[in-house]
């Protein structure tokens, strides 16, 4: 375990797996499979959800492993980046079949097939965002003295006796895109809990719209719950198998009281579909018989049928191959456009959230450490730490 970087290992060996963070829990499945020092190690997606940092030693461990033991590695992976630091050669794959195969900076530079040129493509595009030189436009002035959306004051938070967040003073403004970055267990999910009312703080005051989160009565419950809602990394987990997609995305409706009737619930199942992108033949289907992306529009989907304000999102495109990724977030810039909608873009991955966000948060160890533009921050990053989360970022061009 020490292998692969779990710091705090006393505490983790003794925890449930729903106990430590999910950085944390991928670690200890790679030295689970090293433990019985293999010939091949087979590893599907093992650091996608890992921030840069943590990734770059999973990979360069890896590579150690497999060299000093003259082990194989068979990696599977969306993410080009980490494909490209591990991999001498490179199969891609589409529906099944190997489209292209050759050593690995070959393809990358000089992808043949038209689905690995749309791949690449892709990563640059993501990878432009990270180099932004100016503020994305199109950034909203915080309305005069109105509360804002959200405020924390001198927030902490703790998991029975371990310190998970404190010091956490920060206001989100209506409309605006936020992103939150920080190394594996640095307390970002935790923070969005917090949010989202699904966990309570310790210690001072988290408000949404000027009213505390804590002192909710259940109408105004009810209200935030339709006005603020999440969607969540995996979409292969936070979707019910057993119910038809109509049934998961009404289901806000239903429970939140928002419609009187069967018609209404339908008219507005079938205008959020239209909205993400989805036509109207996936309502009888279940979620099985979609694929990631399509899943996330789904989430995404069952997200906005309430008509929320604001999306809170935990990794919501970690879990996508990079084409479907820049779809996802295309979706949710197009979201923005409709009005004065405010995203919270929690992800550990940088591009992405360098898309996405105008303004940019870094958590670490459970404290903000920079609050800054986004162009600012990934340009010319203040903090040592978010100087080094921001040079571990991909460049396929570097
Ligand atoms: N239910 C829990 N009980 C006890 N400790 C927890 C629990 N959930 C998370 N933790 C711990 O709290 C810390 C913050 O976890 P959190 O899930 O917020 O991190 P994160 O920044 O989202 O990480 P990741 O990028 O890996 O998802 C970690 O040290 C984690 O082990
Ligand atoms: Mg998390």
């Amino acid at each position: 375990m020490e292998e692969v970087q779990l710091a705090d290992i006393r505490r983790i060996v003794r925890s449930l797996p729903s106990e430590i963070s999910g950085g944390q829990r991928q670690r200890a499945a790679i030295a689970l499979a090293l433990a019985p020092s293999p010939r091949l190690l087979i590893a599907d997606e093992p650091t996608s959800s890992a921030d840069a940092q943590i990734q770059k030693q999973l990979i360069e461990l890896m590579r150690e492993t497999a060299k000093a033991r003259g082990v194989a590695v068979l990696f599977i992976s969306h993410d080009v980046a980490a494909v490209r630091k591990i991999a001498g050669r490179i199969l891609v794959m589409r529906d099944g079949g190997i489209v292209e195969s050759g050593d690995t900076e070959a393809v990358i530079n000089r992808p043949q097939h038209e689905y690995t040129r749309l791949l690449i493509k892709s990563v640059r595009q993501l990878d432009r965002a990270l180099k932004r030189e100016r503020p994305a436009a199109g950034i909203q002035q915080p309305p005069g003295n109105e509360p804002r959306i959200f405020e924390l004051t001198d927030v902490a938070f703790a998991y029975r006796k371990k310190d998970v967040l404190g010091n956490i003073n920060l206001a989100v403004d209506w409309g605006e895109s936020l992103g939150i970055v920080g190394e594996s267990g640095s307390g970002k999910s935790t923070l969005l809990f917090l949010l989202l009312r699904l966990a309570k703080a310790r210690r001072g005051s988290v408000s949404f719209a000027g009213k505390s989160l804590a002192g909710m009565d259940r109408n105004a419950v009810r209200d935030f719950r339709m006005r603020v809602q999440p969607v969540f990394q995996d979409p292969f987990l936070s979707l019910d198998p057993s119910q038809k997609v109509a049934g998961i995305i009404g289901e806000p409706l239903v429970s939140l009281g928002l419609v009187r009737n069967r018609d209404e619930k339908d008219a507005r199942i079938r205008r959020v579909l239209c909205r993400v992108g989805l036509s109207e033949d996936a309502l009888p289907r279940h979620p099985a018989e979609f694929s990631g992306g399509q899943r996330q529009r789904i989430a995404l989907a069952r997200a906005l049928v309430t008509d929320p304000e604001a999306l809170i999102a935990d990794e919501a495109v970690s879990a996508l191959d990079v084409i479907t990724k820049i779809e996802i977030l295309n979706l949710l810039r197009e979201l923005k456009k409709t009005g004065n909608f405010t995203l919270i873009f929690v992800s550990h991955d940088l591009p992405a959230v360098a898309y996405i966000a105008e303004r940019i948060v870094v958590l670490d160890r459970g404290e903000i450490i920079e609050d800054a533009p986004a162009y600012r921050l990934l340009r010319a990053p203040v903090h040592p730490r978010t100087r080094l989360l921001v040079e571990s970022g991909f460049t396929p061009d570097g």
